[in-house]
C-alpha cells in the first residue's frame, strides 16, 4: 500500500492496521517516508483519533523502530514520568530518595519546551553535569550507583523523537493517542518493568480538563499494561506552578532544600506520592504506606541528598553546589514585588509564570535555543496565603534580558487577589493502576 493511502485512509477516519502503521512509522524513521506525508498523517490523527488497538499498535511500532533496553539484571526498574508543568522538579527530589531505598532508577528525561520546564535544563544548573551518556556509560553507573538520570539516547524509539519533532512544528502535539504512544513508547523501549506517571491537570499542563487527563491517563495505563508493564498515573493540579520556584537553578536548589527536609509541603507531598508508588512496584515496600515512610527515613537520614551528590559528581557536574546551593548559577538582579493591600491569593496562573520565566530565559521560545540557567520566579505567596500590605509575594530573579519588562508584568498579573480567606486547592485529583 502506499503510503498517501494511508494518509487518506485516517483522513477520511478509517481505523488502520497494525501493518498499515508500521508502514508509515517504521517508514518515516528509515527516512523512507517525508515530512510531509508524516506531517498529513499526524493532523488526520489529530482530528479523527485512534481507537486502543491502534494507539497500542502505534506505541510498538514506535518501540520497533529502535532498540530496547534489558534491565532485567537489576531487578525490578521503575520509571517516572510527568506529562510536564510548571515548576515540576519532582524527578529531582523523587529519584535519588528511591534509589537511596535501594529501588534502581534509570530515567531518560527531556529539555523544557514551551512554557513547561525540563528535567535536564535543571540538572544542568549543576555546572558540568552531563545528559548524553551512552546506553553503555548509562548501564555501568547504574551497576555502580544505582541511578541515572540522562537524555533519551539515539537508539532508543527514534521514530518518536523525529515525529515528536515533526509534531512540534506543525501543531499536531495535542492528541491524546499521540501524547500516550510518545510517552509509553520511551518508557517501554527504556527497559522499565514498571512506570509512575504524574499526569498535570490546569491551566499550565497540556491537559486542561479533567476529562482530558483521565482519558490520557487510562490510555497510558493500558498501553502499559499490554505491554506487560505495572503501571500507574497520579493525576495532580497543575493551576498554580508546583512548589515556589520556577527557572532552572532556583528549582534545582528548591528540589534540595526538600531532600533537607525544608521544601514546600506540595512539592513534598507529590514527590513522596510518587516515590511510594515506586518502591511498591519495586518491591521494596510491601505497602505504599511502608514505601513512604521508607522515603521520609532517606529525607530524615539525608540519604536522597547524599544519593543526588553522587548522582551529580557521577555524570560529571559540580557536588559542591549540592552541599552549597549558593554555588549555583545566580541572576544578576532580584525584582521584589510587593503587595498594594492586605489580601489572600485567590489564584495563581501557572501558565503567565511559565511564560514570564521564558521571557527571562529561563525556557526556550524554540527548540534549541540557550538559556539562561540562573534566571527565574520565587512566589513568596501561594493559593490561599495571606500576605500583608508591603509584603513581598513574588521575587523576579532576571540578568537583563529584553523580556524582563514584560516578565515583571505576566507576574504581577497571574496573581488574584480576594480580602475574604481562600481555601487551599486540591493537589491530587485522582489516580488510576493497571492492578486495581
Ligand atoms: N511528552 C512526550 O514525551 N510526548 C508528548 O507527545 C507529549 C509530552
Amino acid at each position: 500500500m502506499r503510503v498517501v493511502e494511508i494518509v487518506e485512509r485516517k483522513r477520511d477516519g478509517a481505523k488502520l492496521s497494525a501493518g498499515e502503521i508500521d508502514r508509515i512509522v517504521l517508514g518515516y524513521a528509515k527516512g523512507e517516508v517525508p515530512d510531509y506525508q508524516m506531517a498529513a498523517f499526524l493532523m488526520a490523527v489529530v482530528w479523527r483519533g485512534m481507537d486502543d488497538e491502534e494507539t497500542a499498535q502505534l506505541t510498538d511500532a514506535m518501540v520497533r523502530s529502535g532498540e530496547r533496553l534489558d534491565l532485567s539484571r537489576f531487578g525490578r526498574v521503575v520509571d517516572k514520568h510527568s506529562t510536564g508543568g510548571i515548576g515540576d522538579k519532582v524527578t529531582l527530589v523523587v529519584a535519588p530518595l528511591v534509589a537511596a531505598c535501594g529501588a534502581p532508577v534509570a530515567k531518560m528525561s527531556g529539555r523544557g519546551l514551551g512554557i513547561t520546564g525540563g528535567t535536564l535544563d535543571k540538572l544542568e544548573s549543576f555546572r558540568g553535569y552531563r545528559v548524553d551518556l551512552t546506553t553503555r556509560e548509562l548501564l555501568a553507573q547504574l551497576e555502580r550507583i544505582g541511578i541515572v538520570v540522562t537524555g533519551q539516547t539515539k537508539e532508543l524509539a527514534p521514530a518518536d523523537g523525529l515525529m515528536y519533532a515533526l509534531r512540534d512544528q506543525t501543531g499536531t502535539v495535542p492528541a491524546i493517542p499521540l501524547i500516550a504512544s510518545s510517552i509509553m513508547s520511551k518508557k517501554i523501549a527504556a527497559g522499565a518493568h514498571a512506570v509512575v506517571l504524574d499526569v498535570k491537570v490546569g491551566a499550565g499542563a497540556f491537559m486542561r480538563t479533567l476529562a482530558r487527563a483521565k482519558e490520557l491517563a487510562r490510555l497510558m495505563v493500558a498501553i502499559g499494561k499490554a505491554h506487560g508493564l505495572e503501571v500507574t498515573a497520579e493525576l495532580t493540579a497543575m493551576d498554580a506552578p508546583l512548589g515556589r520556584a520556577v527557572g532552572n537553578a532556583l528549582e534545582a536548589a528548591e528540589a534540595i532544600a526538600t531532600l533537607r527536609g525544608e521544601g514546600p509541603s506540595d512539592l513534598r507531598e507529590v514527590a513522596l506520592a510518587a516515590g511510594a508508588e515506586m518502591l511498591f512496584y519495586a518491591r521494596r515496600a510491601r505497602t505504599r504506606a511502608a514505601g513512604r515512610a521508607l522515603l521520609e527515613a532517606a529525607i530524615a537520614d539525608g540519604g536522597g541528598l547524599a544519593k543526588l551528590r553522587a548522582l551529580v559528581a557521577a555524570q560529571g557536574g559540580d557536588a559542591t553546589m549540592v552541599d552549597d546551593p549558593s554555588r549555583l548559577p545566580r541572576a544578576r538582579r532580584v525584582e521584589e514585588l510587593r503587595a498594594e493591600r492586605a489580601a489572600y491569593v485567590a489564584r495563581l496562573d501557572a501558565a503567565g509564570i511559565g511564560l514570564a520565566s521564558v521571557r527571562l530565559g529561563a525556557g526556550r521560545e524554540k527548540k534549541g535555543d540557550p538559556i539562561d540557567h540562573a534566571t527565574g520566579v520565587v512566589l513568596r505567596a501561594k493559593v490561599g496565603d495571606r500576605v500583608a500590605k508591603g509584603q513581598v509575594y513574588a521575587e523576579v530573579h532576571r540578568d537583563d534580558a529584553p523580556g524582563d519588562a514584560e516578565a515583571l508584568d505576566l507576574v504581577r498579573r497571574a496573581f488574584s487577589w480576594k480580602s475574604e480567606r481562600v481555601a487551599r486547592p486540591k493537589l491530587v485529583l485522582g489516580r488510576l493502576t493497571s492492578s486495581r
